[in-house]
């Protein structure tokens, strides 16, 4: 079986995938929105606290666990022992929710795109997305109708994924040799660009002056820690089921240090372009940055399509820029279908490939139109709060103690040092024993305790409870079930694996 698995050509094809699969979306959309949420300099320190003490380690023990065992997230806990199948379950389960509103967004990506051709979004670029893209309700308890045009580019969001994945490896290396270099050129233009308008540098001010009193305040570590998971891929499976693809003698480290700077490298550029543009809209509107940069989940769709404006050739430039957004997000989006259906394989080795990918599409697509809605972009932001805070967030505490306590931190740590050119100390086994599940655990109470007693961006408790706690509640019930039954005598196993 194991000379039929997938591999990667090379190792600048395997970089190239991690990185599709990291940077996306989670750096265009998801950190500058946060940066302006948590005020700027505030959330910055403790985002890069977080990816060193915990986002590079996981990164790390995530690759270093596909490639040594060979296996999806489920395959490979499930080799550890039976009982921790449930662990690897529930990474993708949680994968498959973000991917369910990751699309929409790669949605809007999809509409804003046919607006580029005659900047269709006007001068007001606030109104424009809410009022006329998403027709967003007052509230998340005023559901609305369903957003048609959404619906289609979700549609065709999925149809899309679906055709870049459904032959593997091979066409994966292939969109991502295409899709990984052209971000970082349109960036680099749209920062020159930003930087040169007037009022740009209070943006700058906003986005880099440190705020050490936040660092008292658990909701910006939450925050950021959900967006080291959220934008490296972690918890989701999909690290590991890309270092299965690789030889067991491939550098771990180095990789996992080369696709983590780049990650964060394309997240803070993106965070340039998008505050030195803020720094000029709040000079142009009168608007102090702090209440323009708290435009939340819409904060992207209101600020790219603004400096778009602002550069020669602008429609070319929103065009390809949004070209760019779409191609990010598939790219990010089939790694967790990859993962899903690497997972399945390992399983069932007797399905295809295409099959399995139509399934998770399939899935994906039905679970996301529930995000169309007028309310659509409330829903959004209450799954994604409850999923990254707390379904990402058990998982990866649970995948640390596994791996740092029952497989032994240090035996992995000498597998890795046996193949990696960078050498881990004792800090990695140190931190995957002790740092990422006590910092995780400590997290974890720090937001149950603010959640239960104050209602999530004031949203009624009956939506929180359905959308929110109810996501969590389900990830948790299937993986707790689905551990139980793998852990029961072989047998057992085996017929109702063969029943399928
Ligand atoms: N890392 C990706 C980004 O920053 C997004 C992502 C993370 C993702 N996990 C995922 C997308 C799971 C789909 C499914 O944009």
């Amino acid at each position: 079986m194991t000379q039929k698995r997938d591999r990667w050509p090379s190792q600048l094809i395997f970089i190239f995938a991690a990185v599709g699969s990291a940077v996306g979306l989670g750096n265009f959309w998801r950190f500058p929105f946060l940066v302006g949420k948590y005020g700027g300099g505030a959330f910055l320190l403790p985002y890069l606290i977080i990816l060193i003490v915990m986002g590079i380690p996981l990164l790390i023990m995530e690759f270093a666990l596909g490639q040594r065992l060979q296996q999806g997230a489920i395959g490979a806990f499930n080799k550890i022992h039976h009982k921790f199948s449930g662990v690897g379950l529930g990474t993708i389960l949680c994968g498959c929710l973000v991917s369910c509103y990751y699309a929409v967004i790669m949605a809007w990506a999809i509409i804003y795109m046919f607006h580029s051709f005659n900047l269709g979004w006007g001068t007001d670029t606030k109104t424009f997305f809410f009022e006329q893209v998403l027709h967003v309700s007052s509230g998340a308890a005023e559901m609305g109708s369903f957003n048609l045009p959404i619906l289609a580019a979700l549609a065709v969001s999925w149809v899309l994924v679906y055709f870049c994945v459904w032959k593997g490896v091979e066409s994966v290396s292939r969109v991502v040799a295409v899709t990984m270099p052209l971000p970082v050129a349109v960036l680099a233009v749209l920062t020159i660009r930003g930087a040169l308008l007037p009022g740009s540098w209070d943006g700058v001010l906003y986005y880099l002056t440190p705020n050490f009193a936040a660092l008292l305040d658990d909701d910006v570590w939450r925050a950021a820690m959900s967006q080291i998971f959220f934008t490296l891929t972690l918890g989701f499976g999909v690290m590991i089921a890309y270092g299965s693809y690789e030889k067991r003698d491939s550098d771990i480290s180095r990789n996992a240090l080369i696709v983590a700077l780049i990650n964060s490298g394309t997240s803070i550029l993106a965070g340039f372009a998008v505050f030195t543009t803020l720094g000029f809209m709040s000079t142009v509107s009168g608007t102090p940055i702090e209440e323009l940069a708290a435009s939340g989940p819409g904060l992207a769709f209101v600020v790219f399509p603004k400096v778009l404006t602002l550069i020669p050739a602008p429609n070319l430039f929103a065009v390809l820029f949004f070209i760019m957004m779409v191609t990010l997000a598939i790219d990010s989006l089939f790694s967790l279908v990859e993962a899903v259906s690497a997972t399945f394989l390992d399983r069932f080795p007797h399905m295809s490939k295409k099959v399995t990918s139509f399934y998770v599409c399939a899935f994906c697509f039905l679970g996301g139109i529930i995000f169309t809605t007028s309310a659509g972009i409330y829903y959004l932001d209450i799954v994604d709060h409850f999923v990254t805070g707390y379904g990402l967030v058990i998982m990866s505490l649970l995948q640390a103690v596994v791996v740092g306590w029952y497989y032994g931190a240090d035996k992995m740590r000498d597998y890795i040092n046996s193949v990696s050119s960078w050498k881990l100390g004792p800090w990695w086994s140190t931190s995957i024993r002790y740092i990422v599940p006590g910092c995780l655990t400590l997290l974890l109470l720090m937001s149950l305790y603010r959640d239960l007693t104050t209602p999530y961006e004031g949203h009624p408790p009956a939506i929180l409870f359905g959308l929110g706690w109810g996501s969590v509640a389900a990830v948790l019930l299937v993986s707790g079930i689905f551990s139980y039954v793998s852990s029961q005598p072989e047998e057992a196993a085996e017929e109702s694996a063969s029943e399928e």
